[in-house]
């Protein structure tokens, strides 16, 4: 790291007296594999490009490098990798695996100056990388009780497993990971658990393990635990901090699988890490979502924008943006009591790809009356190659591959609750819920949901198909 310094004092030099100087003079000495670009493709690529990971190709030796430094320059330069959809220097997240400036000018410094090798003397160990459980054993581990397999080509695949833990009492995680047994096609995961049943069912009524869905787990009702994408590393909860999973819960693992050009199987494990000792916080998953999208075909700038204020002070460990094919950019931003301004996460570039979330380095502290904004837009023309109608249509909230969402999911704990000392609190509502204004909010969407014909009233028609929507999802009448 130290070695690369000079280098770097002696660009910035150089770029000083370009536009005056001919570059001739200053020109630095070319980076080179071994001394400058090994450890960077060390550091933030080899944890998923390499054999057996989910990077389509390695990034280990000189020769991996050398031969795509030109398709290596596109994707650092665009930062599209290593993946991370955050905008920087808004506030720190744990585990940013971002490139500095500097890193990414070396690299095309390098492939410009036709990629050479350097010493081989120069070259740093290759890290060491853990192939078991990264925590230590964890207390209970879980799998679907049989093998998934993916066919060898076609669209990726969002397969929802159902596993039950048969717990007979609520039980507290401090730290949840994620072990795939095939990570080549294992994209991310995002565990929910679910008290309704209606995972099992939908389960059931599928020939192969799991079921499959898009955007979600397919299931209302079904309460966000815990998402992991490659490179993450689980890291415990601070100390008292628990993922809370209610008694008799199953838990609905969704696994976005992307294919490989042959049929591959794979078994995905998950690590539950229990609380030791007594649980003070209970980790919650705020769900701020805005489901009153009607996106016009052709609008290249849908906007949206929705407030929730908190109902209580609180304290954000974590963000996770979600939207679906055509969501262009997410910002979501705090503004405290007196004004002070706290950014949270933007997205400026979606990628439905990537469902990361981000984890704040200091947790964020929301007094009451915080209000919180999420910003969101959409691009449904036909110049969006994301688009999965062609050509464009309405499109609206959904599960399905050409419906959408919008929602960011906060993990939060409540201040005023210490279970320790028996004092619970409860969590702030879903859906923009927790006072009047908000409720009213909810109404205007929950109505505009099912206006098709966007009169600002629901006709007999509509009526209809509300009154079938909700019976269907609070299962008021049997289908
Ligand atoms: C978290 C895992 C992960 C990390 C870290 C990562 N990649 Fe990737 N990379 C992928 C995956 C998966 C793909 C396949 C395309 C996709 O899913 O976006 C990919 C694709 C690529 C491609 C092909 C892009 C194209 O246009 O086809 C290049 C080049 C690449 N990565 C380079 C890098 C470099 C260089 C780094 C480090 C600076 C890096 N990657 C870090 C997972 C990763």
């Amino acid at each position: 790291m130290n070695r690369s310094l000079p280098l770097i004092t002696a660009l910035a030099f150089c770029a000083l007296f370009t536009s005056s100087t001919p570059s001739a003079l200053a020109k630095p000495i070319a980076p080179t594999f071994s001394r400058e670009i090994a450890p960077i493709l060390f550091t933030h690529c080899a944890t998923c490009h390499r054999p057996g990971e989910v990077g389509p190709f390695p990034l280990l030796t000189y020769e991996d490098a050398r031969k795509r430094a030109k398709t290596i320059v596109a994707a650092v330069e665009k930062r599209l990798m290593p993946p991370w959809k955050a905008a920087p220097g808004l506030v720190a997240y744990h585990d940013d695996p971002r490139l500095s400036d500097a890193q990414i000018a070396l690299i095309k410094e390098w492939a410009a100056t036709s990629a050479p090798e350097g010493n081989r003397a120069e070259l740093p160990p290759l890290p060491k990388f853990t192939t078991g459980w990264s925590l230590g054993e964890p207390g209970l581990v879980l799998q679907a009780d049989q093998e998934f397999t993916l066919d060898a080509d076609g669209r990726d695949v969002y397969q929802c497993f159902v596993i039950p833990t048969k717990f007979t009492e609520d039980r507290y995680l401090s730290a949840l990971e994620v072990r795939p047994s095939n990570r080549r096609v294992v994209h991310h995961v995002v565990a929910f658990t679910d008290t309704t049943g209606k995972g099992r069912e939908r389960d059931a009524a599928t020939p192969e393990p799991g079921y499959r869905t898009f955007g979600g787990p397919g299931v209302p009702g079904a309460q966000w635990l815990e998402g992991w994408a490659p490179g993450k590393s689980p890291r415990h909860l601070p100390a008292g901090h628990g993922m809370f999973v209610p008694k008799g819960a199953d838990i609905i693992l969704q696994v976005h699988y992307n294919k490989t050009g042959k049929a591959e199987t794979d078994l995905t494990k998950i690590g539950f890490h229990f609380v030791k000792g007594p649980v003070d916080k209970r980790v919650r998953i705020h769900t701020h979502a805005y489901p009153g999208l009607n996106i016009p075909p052709g609008n290249a700038h849908y906007n949206v924008t929705n407030t929730y204020t908190v109902p209580a002070g609180v304290t954000v460990l974590a963000v996770w943006p979600h939207m679906h094919l055509i969501g262009r950019s997410m910002n979501v931003e705090a503004t405290l009591p007196g004004g002070t301004k706290q950014p949270m996460v933007t997205v400026p570039d979606w990628n439905f790809n990537w469902q990361l979330g981000y984890h704040f380095k200091e947790p964020l502290k929301f007094p009451a009356g915080t209000k919180i904004q999420l910003t969101a837009q959409y691009d449904n023309s036909t110049n969006n190659p994301a688009n999965p109608s062609h050509p464009p249509k309405a499109v609206r909230w959904g599960e399905q591959t050409t419906d959408e969402m919008c929602i960011a999911f906060y993990a939060y704990t409540v201040d005023a609750e210490h279970l320790a000392q028996g004092i619970a609190a409860s969590g702030m509502s879903r859906g923009g819920g927790g006072n009047r204004e908000a409720m009213t909010t909810l109404m205007q969407e929950a109505l505009k949901l099912f206006d098709k014909d966007g009169d600002g009233k629901l006709n007999d028609a509509e009526r209809a198909e509300a009154v079938k929507a909700f019976q269907e999802r609070f299962g008021t009448k049997k289908k």
